[in-house]
């Protein structure tokens, strides 16, 4: 899979580009039938929120059949490796569950930020390619983004261990107003099986989930194997050691899974 020119400079010039179903329904159907069983894991991996809701698996391409090949898709490693010129390796794989009613805040923040601090990624070279594994729409908490505050590069931020249950890197208030005077903030929809690749750079957040409607999403985070990891602080189910190129599979390597729930 190759994107356009024109999918190229949007991401350079917004920040970010949204592949409108990308994946079929029954592809995303299948994605989302494995999350109950995993949901139920007792493992390090799996992130509660303070209410004992899901608020993010870790690492589901290591012990789910589907993730694994997810993992390796063509659809989101291809459109990584062309940003990137280069190869890429995984260097995160989550699915935040953002539940209804339930799921929590996710600050300010640049991903670039935590990933710089906490594993030493020297470069801004890595990006997040998300799949919707249900209807994002405007009340279920939707990802905002202010879109070319990528183009600000790292931004100082402070340790939040508080907020939520999860310790993440964030901007100040007045910075965040300072960039949405600048860059608005938008919040790309879109129905399940719809893809979002955002920059390493980009500063986003995203509201609790006060709907009916669970926004379960997934994240590939892939990274240009120039640009390994060198601190090894967190466990490596959140920021993964091995930096072996990742080797796509075939386009339709999801196809014969069932989609009853696992
Ligand atoms: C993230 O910023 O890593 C996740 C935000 C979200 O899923 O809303
Ligand atoms: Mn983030």
């Amino acid at each position: 899979m190759k994107l356009t020119q024109e999918q190229i400079e949007a991401y350079e010039t917004d920040g970010y580009i949204l592949l409108e179903g990308l994946f079929s329904p029954d592809e995303a159907a299948v994605m989302k039938s494995r999350l109950p069983r995993l949901f139920k894991l007792d493992r390090d991996e799996v992130i509660k929120e303070k209410s004992g809701a899901v608020r993010t698996v870790f690492a589901a391409h290591t012990f789910d059949e589907v993730f694994a090949r997810v993992a390796r898709h063509p659809r989101l490693i291809d459109p990584a490796r062309q940003l990137l010129g280069s190869d890429v390796y995984m260097h995160q794989f989550k699915v935040n569950a953002k539940a209804a009613f339930n799921g929590d805040v996710w600050q300010w923040h640049q991903d670039f930020g935590t990933w710089h601090e906490d594993d030493g990624m020297p470069e801004a070279r890595a990006m997040n390619v998300a799949v919707f594994l249900d209807e994002v729409n405007e009340f279920n908490g939707p990802l905002m983004f202010i879109p070319r505050s990528h183009k600000r590069g790292r931004i100082e931020a402070s340790h939040d261990r508080s907020t939520t249950s999860y310790p993440l890197w964030t901007l100040d208030n007045a910075k965040v107003a300072e960039l949405v005077a600048e860059g608005g903030i938008v919040a790309p929809k879109g129905r399940a099986g719809t893809v979002l690749i955002f920059q390493s750079t980009l500063v986003h957040a995203s509201s609790p989930n006060l709907s009916p409607w669970d926004r379960n999403t997934l994240y590939v985070t892939t990274n240009s194997v120039d640009n390994a990891i060198t601190r090894f602080k967190r466990p490596d189910f959140i920021a993964h050691r091995d930096f072996t190129p990742i080797e796509t599979l075939d386009d339709h390597c999801l196809a014969g899974f069932d989609q009853a729930v696992a």
